[in-house]
């Protein structure tokens, strides 16, 4: 089969397509035939060498953590799916492939484009477990940094639909796409401290940093303290003596949940940008620029 890996740590242009033997499903795994794979940042923090700590990944490597396609295939005790069966789930082996083995997946509603449904396993997981950590409750009042992102946009909502009220950040241009998702929008940037005093003047309770650009020491500022914040992607985190939350708990029921509200138009997603699979490189590029303008989808 066709897939991107790379063979050394680099910059994008390290990626490239190549023939590769085909994951056969072990126990419980099923494998898909891929029509879309999303281009995550851990994806281009792996490549770049940038997760602190982190030993480089066994070569050639296919990068990717969700796809969504059609069973083609089904391992000893794979239950859940049949052979035909369109889903989407978290890769066990690389996305950016034709062929992808996963043992923690949803089925795809009819109407719901794979596209779309691949936007969720990664997102979904991290929202919902930071505002679980968080504990946001019914009135308050929560600060989400990088509320225009693929996390951030569905934290919004989660949060709103659990009845707090959501101050979200973005880039001009995607104010309005805040707005949409139930919270106030404001931009980032000098003064952040003072605009959301503004709209909170009761201040926040909590805040979920969803971007990873240095907004930590303003969140201390307007919390007055490290209590109740949590970063998903800022490595300054420690130092600050906030946690930095990032073991992820894959749970097949819960993926199922947010595919269903998906494709009852309960939530909704951004898909940024559709590139063929052959373009891996140029999808690490947007993602790794930080304004990607929703989810990277690869389309073999
Ligand atoms: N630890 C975990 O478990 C976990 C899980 C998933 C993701 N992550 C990490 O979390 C981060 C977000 O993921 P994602 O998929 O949501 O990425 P994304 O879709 O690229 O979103 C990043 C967001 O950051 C915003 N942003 C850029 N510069 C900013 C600034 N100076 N201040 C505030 N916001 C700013 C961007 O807003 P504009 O486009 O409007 O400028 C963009 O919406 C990534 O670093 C990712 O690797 C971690």
């Amino acid at each position: 089969m066709q897939a991107i890996v790379f063979t050394e740590l680099g910059g994008p242009q390290v990626l490239h397509l190549a023939e590769v033997p085909a994951p056969e499903p072990g126990p419980g795994q099923v494998r898909v035939r891929v029509e879309a794979a999303a281009v995550n940042g851990w994806d281009v923090k792996v490549r770049a060498a940038q997760v602190p700590g982190m030993s480089p990944p066994r070569f050639p490597s296919v990068p990717g953590l969700e796809v969504a396609g059609v069973v083609d295939a089904l391992g000893p005790d794979a239950n859940g799916a049949a052979v035909g069966d369109r889903v989407v789930g978290f890769a066990d082996t690389g996305g950016y492939a034709e062929l992808a083995l996963t043992s923690v997946f949803a089925t795809v509603p009819p109407g719901l484009a794979p596209t779309d449904a691949v936007t969720l396993p990664v997102a979904a997981e991290a929202a919902t477990r930071v505002l679980r950590e968080l504990d946001v409750r019914r009135d308050e009042t929560l600060l989400v940094h990088g509320a225009s992102g693929s996390v951030g946009e569905l934290a919004v909502q989660l949060a709103v639909r659990a009845g707090a009220r959501v101050i979200g950040t973005a880039s001009r241009a995607r104010q309005d796409r805040v707005t949409a998702l139930g919270a106030s929008a404001t931009t980032y940037g000098p003064g952040l401290v003072d605009r959301v005093r503004e709209l909170a003047p009761g201040g926040v309770d909590a805040v979920l940093d969803a971007s990873g650009a240095g907004v930590l020491p303003d969140s201390v500022t307007l919390r007055g303290g490290t209590d109740r914040i949590v970063t998903i992607a800022d490595p300054a985190a420690s130092g600050l003596g906030i946690p930095f939350s990032s073991t992820a708990r894959r749970d097949a029921g819960e993926l199922a949940r947010v595919v269903r509200a998906l494709a009852r138009h309960e939530l909704t997603t951004t898909v940024g940008h559709l590139l063929p699979l052959a373009e891996a490189a140029r999808a690490h590029e947007l993602v790794g620029g930080g304004h990607p303008g929703g989810k990277v989808v690869l389309v073999p």
